[in-house]
């Protein structure tokens, strides 16, 4: 299997970094999701490098959503990241992880207004998603005496090949406002009185294992970009979004595009585009699968075998954890963790505890011959793995451990059945009268 660096099977055991995953289940239990804080910095360099070695004005926004955990975001803030926030609570933990409010963009396709009013209050640029929101940012920068800076979420278009529930830039999807249509919406930007356009934005997609479709998107931005430029935007950066895939199938031995390649394919098609509108914003970039998917695992106990139409094996994280393979059908390899170094011999189909169904965490995998108390370890469960995660059936979420080196610590506590009613009321009339 083509495993990621910080992924090695010793005697035997599958170790993560410095460390023996079996050691680490023994000490903080299962499930248990595993993080790796060098491998997260290994991949915002290897961004950077790659990008800076392109174009010298650039900056990495880390998109949020992927994994919101503050000693995530403080790695990357720490690396001189900014953020992509999609909500209020993501740019509050973002300024918590000490990312400047100028580093940030704003965006979403529903922005309430008490969204507005923050971005406003902090100083964040938004990415305005209709004209509606325009007229509402507009109007809550002037009730706060400033001025918002803002970039228009383009739709470009694009179709991508990726599942269709993460392709975002297809002219039949909720983000963004056509790009036909992006020229008039600076125009009315500009007559705005607290509101200074500054930016333009796309995002067309995630999981996108070709470079191709950026540049076709790229090459759309810049085409609007030179128009605006003529219009008299003064354009400071030009966002063309995350989306980079990760080579889920390991064992096939699947490759995804490098940041050089991304680099290599779309920022000459930038360079071009400013050179020809005269002008030299900095470029910016959303990653978020790339960043951290593969930093993390997912350790989950094996509770009982079940030879039935499938070989189940009965583990004890579902799609309460992992929601991935349930709704987008998404493969993560699995390895036995303490058998690592041993033959698959035995067909084998992974299911969760939860009460449906579809809590399948994956499906016909040849392991080694497994039994209760073995360890499962689920891959590249770095991004969208935690941050989807529910309490579904009244299960308190597992732990969270960070490695540093030979050091271990949790970044998140796992909830207790306290957890589960820490936020819910007993109404009035429920209360007993004696
Ligand atoms: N920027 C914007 C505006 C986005 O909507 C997204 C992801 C990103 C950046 C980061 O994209 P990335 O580099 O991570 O591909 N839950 C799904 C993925 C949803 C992605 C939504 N937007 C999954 O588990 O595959």
């Amino acid at each position: 299997m083509n495993l990621p660096q910080h992924l090695t099977i010793r005697d035997d055991h599958l170790w993560i970094g410095e460390h023996d995953t079996i050691d680490l289940a023994r000490t903080w239990g299962t499930p248990l999701y595993v993080t790796d804080q060098d491998r997260i910095a290994a991949s915002y360099t290897a961004w950077r490098d790659a990008l800076s070695a392109e174009y010298s004005r650039v900056r990495i926004l880390y998109a949020a959503k992927a994994n919101g955990n503050l000693a995530v975001l403080r790695i990357l803030a720490g690396l001189g990241a900014g953020a992509d926030v999609f909500s209020s609570g993501e740019l509050h933990l973002a300024l918590s992880a000490g990312m400047q409010p100028g580093t940030l963009l704003f965006n979403g396709s529903s922005k309430s207004r008490s969204d507005l009013a923050l971005a406003v209050e902090k100083g964040v640029p938004v990415s305005v998603d209709s004209l509606d929101e325009l007229r509402q940012l507009d109007t809550a920068a002037a009730a706060a005496g400033k001025i918002a800076r803002i970039a228009f979420r383009v739709n470009p278009a694009v179709d991508v090949p990726t599942h269709p529930k993460i392709a975002t830039g297809l002219a039949t999807s909720k983000f963004g406002i056509a790009h036909h249509l992006i020229p008039s919406a600076y125009q009315e930007a500009l007559a705005c009185s607290h509101v200074e356009p500054v930016g333009i934005h796309c995002h067309i997609g995630s999981q996108i294992l070709a470079v191709e479709p950026f540049a076709r998107a790229c090459e759309v931005m810049m085409r609007i970009v030179g128009e605006i430029a003529r219009m008299g935007v003064r354009l400071e950066f030009v966002d063309l979004g995350g989306g980079l895939g990760i080579p889920y199938h390991r064992g096939e031995g699947e490759t995804s595009p490098t940041p050089s390649d991304y680099a290599r394919a779309v920022v000459p098609l930038f360079r071009d585009g400013i050179r020809e509108a005269g002008i030299s914003p900095e470029l910016w970039i959303e990653p978020g699968r790339s960043l951290v998917a593969d930093s993390s695992i997912l350790l989950t106990g094996v509770n009982s075998i079940k030879p039935a139409h499938r070989n189940f094996v009965n583990v004890d994280a579902g799609f309460n954890l992992l929601i991935r393979p349930a709704m987008y059908d998404s493969w993560h390899e699995i390895i036995a963790a303490n058998k690592a170094g041993k033959a698959g011999t035995t067909m084998y189909t992974i299911a969760g505890p939860i009460c449906e169904t579809g809590d399948i965490l994956a499906h016909d995998r040849m392991l080694p011959e497994l039994s209760a108390g073995d360890l499962i370890a689920v891959l590249d469960t770095g991004a969208y793995g935690f941050a989807m995660s529910s309490q579904y059936n009244s299960r308190p979420r597992c732990p969270e451990v960070l490695l540093n080196g030979s050091e271990a610590a949790l970044m998140r506590r796992g909830e207790d059945v306290g957890d589960l009613t820490r936020t819910m009321e007993i109404p009035p009339w429920q209360e007993s009268g004696d």
